[in-house]
C-alpha cells in the first residue's frame, strides 16, 4: 500500500512498462504479434481523492460484467475489443466487471479451488485489451447473488464435499472452512500471471482496484457483526498478497442500526435497515480504501414518480459523499446507477435527465475537492447482445444524445484533472474531447 493509516500518500514511482511479445492463438493456430508500449501507473489515494501519477483522478466509467464470460468463446470475443473501443471513444476510463464465475457455464472456478485455464486465459485477454485502450478495471471477486454462482454456490460445494454442514447461504461469511476456500480463490486470482502480458495481476496497473463482493448482504445477522468480520479478514488478506491495489467492499450503501441509527431515515425503507450491512462501519475498515454505493430507485421506491425518484437519488448520493468527506475521509465511488426502461411511461429523456443529474453531483464534488470520485453506468453492451440485455442497458451508438452527455462528463472531468495538476503534459484523451 502506498498510504499510511492517516491517509497520507507517499510519493512513489509509477510502474513503467514496455512489453513486446508474441503469442500463439491456440485455436486458430496462427502467430499474432502484439506490441504494447505504454506508461501506466497504479491508482492510489490521498485522503478523499484518487490519485494517478501524483494528480487527482476522477472516474467516468461503466459496468460490463460479462467481459470474461464473452472472452472465452471465439464467436463472442470480438465484443471485448468493441466494448473498450466504444468506451474509450466516450472518454470513459474505468470499467467494472466480474472476475468470477463459480460453477456455471464457462466457469473460472469449476469446483472449490479448481480452475479452468481456458477461462483464466479469457480474463488475461480482457485485462490486456483494457490496457490497450487505457481503461482500468474494477474487478469484483464473488457475487452475493446466485448469478454466476455466487455465495450460494460456495455453500453447495462445501456441503457436497462434506466440509460444511449449515445450508444457510450466509455460511459463506461465517463458516471458517468456506472462508479459507475463498482466500484460496483470492490468492489464485490476484497472483495469476497473465499469459499474454507476463504480468501478475497484482502487479498490473490496468487493474483499478479489487472489489470483495458484488452487493454483499448478510440477512442472517442484522447486527452486521458477521459481515464486518468477513470484510476485515478478506480485505486484510488481499493486502498481504497485493501491495499495489486499492480494495473496496462492493456495498450498495445501506446504513445499519447499530452504528448510525440517525441515518436510517435515508435508507429506502425500514426493510433495508437489517441487511446485515453498514455503510459507515464497513467502509471505515482500515484495509478498505474507498467506499462504493449503488442506486436503484426503480427497485427501491416501487411505483414512485420520476420526480420523487430523482429527489431520492440526489439525497442518497449527497449523503454518501458527505460521509466520505466527514466520517470516512475516503473517496466514494458510485459503482452502479441506471434507469429501467420497464418503468411505466418510460421515455429516453428520463434517462438523460437522471444521468445528467448524477454527473452534475459528481462534477460539483470533484470541483470542490470532495469525496465524490465519479460514477459507473449500469450498464453498457455492444450491438448483437440482445440475448443478454436487461432493462438498464445502453448500447453506445443507439442514442447519440446520451453518448454525447457521457462524453461531456468525461471531458469536463479530464479538464478538471488537468487544471489541478502541477505539471503540464497533454492527456491522451484530449483528442477525444477537442
Ligand atoms: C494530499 O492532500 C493534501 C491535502 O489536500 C495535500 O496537502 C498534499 O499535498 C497531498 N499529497 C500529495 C502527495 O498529493
Ligand atoms: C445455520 O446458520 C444460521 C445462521 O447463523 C443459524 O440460524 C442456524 O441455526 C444454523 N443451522 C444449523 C443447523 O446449525
Amino acid at each position: 500500500m502506498l498510504f499510511s493509516s492517516n491517509g497520507v500518500l507517499y510519493p512513489t514511482l509509477g510502474l513503467v512498462f514496455c512489453v513486446t511479445f508474441i503469442y500463439m492463438s491456440s485455436k486458430e493456430n496462427f502467430f499474432q504479434i502484439v506490441v504494447n508500449s505504454q506508461m501506466s501507473s497504479f491508482v492510489m489515494r490521498n485522503g478523499t481523492q484518487f490519485m494517478v501519477d501524483g494528480k487527482p483522478f476522477y472516474v467516468n466509467g461503466w459496468n460490463s460484467y460479462w467481459l470474461m464470460d464473452h472472452a472465452v468463446e471465439d464467436s463472442s470475443r470480438p465484443r471485448i475489443k468493441a466494448m473498450f473501443q466504444a468506451g474509450a471513444k466516450m472518454g470513459l476510463t474505468v470499467c467494472r466487471a466480474w472476475a468470477f464465475n463459480d460453477g456455471t457455464h464457462n466457469a473460472l472456478q469449476v469446483s472449490l479451488s479448481h480452475f479452468d485455464e481456458r477461462v483464466f486465459k479469457a480474463l488475461d485477454y480482457v485485462i490486456m485489451e483494457a490496457g490497450r485502450y487505457k481503461i482500468k478495471l474494477l474487478l469484483s471477486l464473488v457475487n452475493n447473488l446466485d448469478a454466476y454462482g455466487g455465495k450460494p454456490q460456495y455453500v453447495r460445494w462445501a456441503i457436497k464435499d462434506g466440509i460444511s454442514f449449515n445450508s444457510s447461504e450466509d455460511s459463506f461469511f461465517f463458516d471458517p472452512v468456506i472462508r479459507s476456500y475463498f482466500k484460496i480463490y483470492l490468492k489464485t486470482v490476484i497472483t495469476r500471471k497473465n499469459h499474454l502480458t507476463g504480468i501478475e495481476y497484482r502487479d498490473d496497473p490496468t487493474i483499478f482496484a479489487w472489489e470483495l463482493m458484488n452487493e454483499p448482504r448478510c440477512i442472517s445477522d442484522p447486527t452486521g457483526d458477521t459481515l464486518q468480520k468477513w470484510i476485515e479478514e478478506m480485505a486484510g488478506y488481499i493486502k498481504t498478497v497485493d501491495k499495489n491495489h486499492l480494495v473496496t467492499v462492493g456495498l450498495e450503501g445501506f446504513y445499519g442500526p447499530r452504528n448510525t441509527p440517525e441515518k436510517l431515515s435515508i435508507n429506502p425503507s425500514k426493510w433495508y435497515d437489517s441487511t446485515g450491512t453498514d455503510f459507515i462501519r464497513n467502509s471505515k475498515t482500515p484495509a478498505i480504501d474507498f467506499a462504493s454505493v449503488h442506486i436503484y430507485a426503480d427497485q427501491w421506491l416501487i411505483g414512485a414518480e420520476l420526480e420523487e425518484k430523482m429527489k431520492y437519488i440526489n439525497k442518497w448520493i449527497i449523503s454518501h459523499i458527505e460521509d466520505g468527506n466527514k466520517e470516512l475521509k475516503k473517496p466514494v465511488l458510485l459503482t452502479e446507477f441506471g434507469l429501467s426502461d420497464k418503468n411505466k411511461n418510460f421515455d429516453h429523456s428520463h434517462r438523460d435527465k437522471l444521468y445528467k443529474s448524477i454527473f452534475d453531483i459528481m462534477y460539483k464534488s470533484a470541483r470542490e475537492n470532495g469525496a465524490g470520485a465519479g460514477a459507473l453506468i449500469w450498464q453498457l453492451m455492444v450491438q448483437g447482445m440482445e440475448k443478454y440485455t436487461d432493462d438498464y442497458v445502453i448500447v453506445p451508438g443507439d442514442r447519440p444524445f446520451i453518448d454525447k452527455l457521457v462524453k461531456k462528463q468525461s471531458c469536463r472531468l479530464l479538464a478538471l484533472q488537468d487544471a489541478k495538476q502541477m505539471r503540464t503534459h497533454k492527456q491522451n484523451v484530449d483528442q477525444i474531447c477537442s
